[in-house]
């Protein structure tokens, strides 16, 4: 099957390095970039077929915009004469499914997805939520192309604002405690390139145990406190520390809320 993207920027770059990493083939991937070399350059990296205007999209089934809202508006006029049966997928934070179907015309099946970075590795998670008239096949193959760079979960569009901070904004909340805890290490006398090692393999090992233990993460969390030991010693600080507050205040601050 043969896919599009409009723009090919932070998060459209990110989900095309996913893809072909990940065993998609590029010959399979048309591209189309905006004004800088940034698709360019990937297109060096990754050999995917690129086209100069929009309107040449027409052999690709599924068509992923990954501009900006300020580029949407004028994405969306050019690609309405050719969508036909295509199925849009739109990463453009903002962007919902009745002002694409306003645009695109309300028989278009469009969906709005938020990935995350660690698509690029294939281990991403992606919130997609489907207009009406997506059916099963259709959806099928949307995540068939999207599951080359990890899962993809299906979430009511006013959920998923939420499921993008919590699984996209959160890389960051992740990077600043991995690189607090290396700095802890470091503090304690371990080299920062032994501690950067230490933490981030840590966080792959206890995401991987929460994902397919049969546990629950705070059981998790119970197992390794034991009694009176240096562990619960260490979240009792955290917790003083207003550590979990601090994470849900970071969630608020992110959707815009008090
Ligand atoms: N970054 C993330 O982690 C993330 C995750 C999920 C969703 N999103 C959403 O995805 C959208 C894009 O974010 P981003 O971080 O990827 O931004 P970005 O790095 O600025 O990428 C946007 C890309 O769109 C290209 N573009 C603009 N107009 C175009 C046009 N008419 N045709 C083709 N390409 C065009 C730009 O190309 P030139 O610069 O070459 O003109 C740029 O490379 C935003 O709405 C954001 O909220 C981002």
């Amino acid at each position: 099957m043969v896919v599009g993207f409009i723009g090919a920027g932070s998060i459209g770059g990110a989900v095309i390095t996913g893809l072909v990493r990940n065993g998609f083939d590029n010959d399979q991937i048309v591209v189309k970039g905006g004004k800088s070399n940034t698709a360019k350059d990937l297109q060096s990296q990754l050999g995917f077929q690129m086209v100069p205007k929009i309107k040449q999209m027409t052999e690709p089934e599924v068509i992923f915009i990954a501009v900006g809202i300020t580029a949407l508006d004028s994405v969306l006029s050019e690609l309405q004469p050719i969508i036909e049966d295509k199925l849009i997928v739109t990463f453009t934070g903002g962007a919902t499914i009745a002002q694409l179907k306003k645009k695109l015309g309300s028989d278009a099946k469009v969906a709005t997805a938020i990935p995350n970075t660690p698509v690029k590795v294939g281990a991403g998670f992606t919130g997609i939520s489907y207009s009406d008239n997506f059916e099963l096949a259709d959806k099928k193959k949307v995540s068939s192309v999207l599951g080359y760079t990890g899962q993809v979960v299906e979430v009511p569009e006013e959920q998923l604002s939420t499921i993008g901070t919590v699984a996209g904004c959160s890389p960051a909340f992740l990077d600043l405690f991995l690189e607090a805890l290396s700095d802890a290490g470091v503090k304690h006398g371990l080299s920062r390139k032994l501690a950067y090692e230490a933490a981030i393999g840590m966080a792959i090992g206890a995401s991987k145990l929460a994902k397919q233990s049969d546990l629950t993460v705070p059981e998790l969390k119970d197992e390794v406190t034991s009694p009176g030991g240096s562990t619960i010693r260490g979240v009792a600080a955290l917790e003083e520390n207003g550590f979990r507050n601090a994470v849900i205040k970071a969630v608020d601050a992110a959707e815009g809320v008090d």
